[in-house]
């Protein structure tokens, strides 16, 4: 049974449902941490596997009636370790945020310093920042990137590290659009005795199809998410290159931090993970990195300027401080061509979003729906369109509709 005849006695939600579905096939969608799930992801997350209470590992549970969830979960396991050549790996983190509290919860203790990438350089929250339950447990220092060269200064952080000494050392984020030097990063942890972190969320499905460098071989512990550029259901995973780690992090993901799994999600994390182990996944991987500097070049090309000066990943920062909007006009402005995106700091910014001026694209989600470098190229061209008629704050209505048109061509000509 499809959701539309399941949900004919709640028309709110049925067409919530259907309108979310059209919506996403009209518009392009550039959030980088989204993407287009395929219907085998979907079918497990719509299995009657979501029925299932279950806590524990798979032959410890303490619940009866997981012997299926045992073969799901196992599969989960065995395909991460062989993905990203794991010796361990826990898949019951319900999102990435909770991944990254069972490392905390695992390693250091309230009060104990951790030094990672600062939210406006492209941080994520739950490594520290004040908002965050992290940023209250823990005393956070976080280093930045060269206010010039928008990269990461391996040199500054290392006398930051020196300086901070910090128990943990965390890498990785969700606005860094970089390759980051993880060996480098790794020695600067073994320098001052801390452990290391790599948070691979928005990567995973670029080290997957090996077109970005794995962090495994010098993380202490690895987690992602399974979203993004993975391509798979809203969750987290936990990977480590050795077990040194394996029994306090188990207890820490449950019972630490989680209640019972999500049985549904694991079949579609499992179910992602395979599809990530098949060799169209390469192609698929190399492409999002094609497409992401294809869109920044264009927009180079026409005055836009780009945080880094472009980008190694699937994702592009602009940096619309010399461009005379901020970040929330110009995703108002996409939005009325039906380009979707987010706001975003830049390096350095204020710390109120409605003064950001930064805007966080990425080509995970349009690859997926088959756009190529020609599509990301004219879809660059659209973007600084409407961006300059905002800026000119005249004849912005005129440019959206043109730029709607072209998006309605592209949608059409790549189905959701
Ligand atoms: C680097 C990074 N870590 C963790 C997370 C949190 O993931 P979740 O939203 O699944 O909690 C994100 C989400 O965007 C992220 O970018």
């Amino acid at each position: 049974m499809t959701a539309d005849t399941a949900l004919k006695h709640d028309p709110l939600i049925a067409n919530a449902l259907a309108s979310e579905k059209q919506r996403q096939q009209d518009q392009i969608e550039l959030i980088a941490s989204e993407n287009i799930v395929s219907p085998a992801v979907r079918a497990a997350l719509g299995h009657e596997m979501s029925n299932k209470t279950l806590e524990g590992y798979p032959g410890k549970r303490f619940h009866g009636g997981g012997e299926f969830v045992d073969v799901i979960e196992q599969a989960a396991i065995d395909r991460a370790k062989e993905l990203f050549g794991a010796a361990y790996c826990n898949v019951q983190p319900h999102s990435g945020a909770q991944a990254n509290q069972a490392v905390f919860f695992s390693l250091v203790e309230p009060g104990d310093r951790i030094l990672s990438l600062d939210l406006a350089a492209g941080g994520h929250l739950s490594h520290g920042a004040r908002p965050n339950l992290s940023g209250r447990w823990f005393k956070a220092h976080h280093y930045s990137v060269g206010r010039e060269t928008g990269t990461l200064d391996y040199d500054q952080i290392e006398a930051q590290a020196r300086k901070v000494k910090p128990i943990l050392l965390i890498a990785g984020g969700s606005a860094y659009p970089r390759e980051i030097d993880f060996a480098r990063m790794a020695a600067i942890a073994k320098a001052v005795d801390a452990r290391f972190l790599v948070d691979m969320a928005h990567i995973a499905g670029l080290v997957a199809a090996s077109v970005h460098p794995s962090p495994l071989p010098h993380a202490d512990i690895v987690t992602c998410t399974t979203t993004k550029t993975l391509r798979g259901p809203r969750g987290g995973l936990i990977l480590s290159r050795s077990n040194e780690h394996a029994a306090q992090l188990q207890s820490a993901v449950f019972p630490g931090v989680q209640g019972s799994l999500h049985s549904n999600v694991l079949a579609a994390k499992a179910v992602c993970l395979g599809e990530a182990l098949e060799p169209s996944f390469k192609t698929y991987g190399r492409q999002v990195q094609a497409n992401a500097r294809a869109l920044a070049e264009a927009l180079i090309a026409r005055g836009v300027n780009i945080v880094s000066g472009g980008t190694d990943t699937h994702m592009v920062l602009l940096d619309l401080s010399s461009a005379g909007i901020n970040g929330t006009a110009a995703e108002q402005a996409l939005a009325a061509a039906n380009i979707t995106s987010n706001k975003n700091p830049v390096p350095f910014d204020s710390p109120k979003p409605s003064e950001w001026v930064g805007l966080r694209l990425g080509t995970a989600a349009a690859t997926t729906r088959g756009f190529d470098e020609a599509a990301m190229r004219q879809v660059g061209g659209l973007i600084a369109d409407l961006i300059g008629a905002a800026a000119a704050a005249g004849n912005l209505e005129d440019v959206a509709e043109n730029a709607r048109a072209q998006v309605a061509k592209l949608t059409d000509n790549f189905p959701a």
